[in-house]
């Protein structure tokens, strides 16, 4: 660190140690510029998929799709589709191969089986795995079948209402590579949400451009400028954790520094109260006591419908604490909702990748409650969590449908994955507001190099 160096900002310097809303100590990832073959090479993807996708823990979906024994939903990474399930002893995930001959058993991707019988030659199995029957079977030599072949088990463990799979024959640890603090995730109740949006859209990049734009807010001003009225991008808190894990808080209901009006409650901070409980008309302070009120206003909330919210801190209940768990998902954690993205790799092209999205709402039945704005719900989404929507799909020339916002970032991304390529590209400068993209490839290359 040198003396240039603009503080980073804390977001409650009154916060003990231990609240999960302290400032962590800083982590020295040092000031390496990293090569950028990482953006392009096909040989870099294979490397990625052997050394990182097929040996980190990945988050394959959420316990709220896996409500009943029998409920499955299937993960699909690159060309792996692995099924996971509800079985009456817990979640276990399999490969999606039948061990005949390599027939895909499920295609539907979420449903309720006890039993999956393979399209092919109608083998079936139970849901632990097992084989339940040979069609035929007495047509098969004893020493093909006597190892009674059943599905290839994958590692699976359920955490904070998500569900991590890894293909690894030897894991780390779930809790070693998830990397938060006891009680962060398990704070937001996921297991009681329910998923009310699932979109998953092709995005013109590699998959790290899409994390590295999410793990910072420092091209909030240029690329988002509608939330200049409405997020404080240069008051951002960064957190890094161990595993490649970091987390950001941005934030809501102040206007950014970088805007000279810091009094007028312009439109989007009416738009917040309002989404509060608070009336906007008639809120008598300035901008700078609109995200107070929103706390306050929550509170109030929370006492009236039962939620709760003594468990989160005032910053949680208004902020965005956008939380990176390595390789590839972030989570916009809220009190009301979760929006957990992953950024999967692309089949074949190191230059695109797709974004996946969940929103996962806590089901209150009231009608002064919603999921944050930013998040993008379409006009008459169903947020009763009561039927869980089918996953939209979007390719690359079509808008995702995301909201503004994502859609800006969509459309921008393209152009900085071709920049990268160009000869005169050098390598990524980070500053310390991209902390988190350091910490991010300190760890990619940890798992490369293993
Ligand atoms: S491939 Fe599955 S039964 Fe033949
Ligand atoms: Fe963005």
């Amino acid at each position: 660190m040198n003396s240039r160096m603009i503080p980073v900002a804390v977001i409650n310097p009154e916060a003990s140690p231990e609240s999960l809303e302290a400032k962590q100590p800083a982590v020295d990832n040092g000031a390496e510029v990293y090569a950028k073959d990482g953006y392009f090479s096909r040989e870099y993807m294979e490397r990625e998929w052997h050394k990182v996708w097929t040996e980190s823990w990945l988050i394959a979906g959420v316990s709220a799709d896996l409500g009943e024994v029998g409920d499955y939903f299937l993960f699909k990474v690159r060309d792996e589709s692995i099924i996971v399930t509800k079985t009456a002893s817990g979640v276990s995930a399999f490969y999606n191969v039948c061990p005949h001959r390599g027939a895909r058993l499920l295609t539907e991707e979420r449903g309720n089986k006890k039993v999956f019988i393979c399209p092919f030659h109608s083998w079936s199995f139970r849901n632990d795995g097992s084989l339940r029957a040979i069609t035929d079977e007495e047509t098969f030599q004893e020493a093909v079948i006597c190892h009674r072949p059943g599905l290839t088990p994958v590692a699976c463990e359920e955490h904070a209402g998500l569900i991590f799979i890894s293909m690894s024959d030897d894991p780390i640890p779930l809790t070693t590579a998830v990397g938060l603090p006891e009680g962060y995730l398990e704070n937001y109740q996921i297991d009681k949400m329910r998923v009310v949006r699932h979109v998953r859209s092709e995005w013109g990049s590699n998959w790290k451009v899409g994390v590295e734009a999410f793990y910072e807010s420092y091209h909030l001003h240029a690329v988002h400028p509608e939330t200049r009225g409405v997020m404080g991008d240069l008051n951002v808190q960064y957190d890094l954790y161990p595993g490649g894990a970091s987390r950001m808080i941005v934030p809501l209901g102040q206007p950014s520094p970088r805007q000279a009006d810091q009094t007028t409650v312009n439109e989007g901070l009416q738009w917040m109260l309002q989404e509060a409980g608070v009336d906007p008309s008639e809120f008598s302070g300035t901008a700078a006591d609109v995200r107070a009120a929103i706390q306050q206003a929550k509170r109030k909330r929370s006492e009236r419908l039962g939620l709760g919210y003594e468990r989160f801190t005032d910053g949680q209940l208004s902020d965005s604490w956008a939380t990176g768990i390595f390789p590839n998902v972030q989570i916009g954690c809220h009190p009301e909702a979760i929006f957990l993205m992953r950024f999967m790799p692309h089949d074949t092209d190191p230059e695109r990748f797709w974004y996946d999205t969940m929103t996962l709402m806590f089901p209150v039945d009231d009608p002064d409650y919603s999921p944050p704005a930013w998040m993008g719900l379409p006009e008459g989404t169903d947020v009763t969590g009561l039927n869980r929507p089918d996953t939209e799909e979007f390719l690359i020339d079509e808008d995702p449908g995301l909201g503004l916002v994502l859609s800006q970032d969509a459309a921008f991304l393209p152009s900085v994955q071709e920049g990268m390529r160009s000869k005169a590209f050098k390598g990524q400068l980070w500053g310390e507001q991209e902390q988190r993209l350091r910490h991010f490839h300190v760890e990619l290359e940890r798992w490369l190099n293993r």
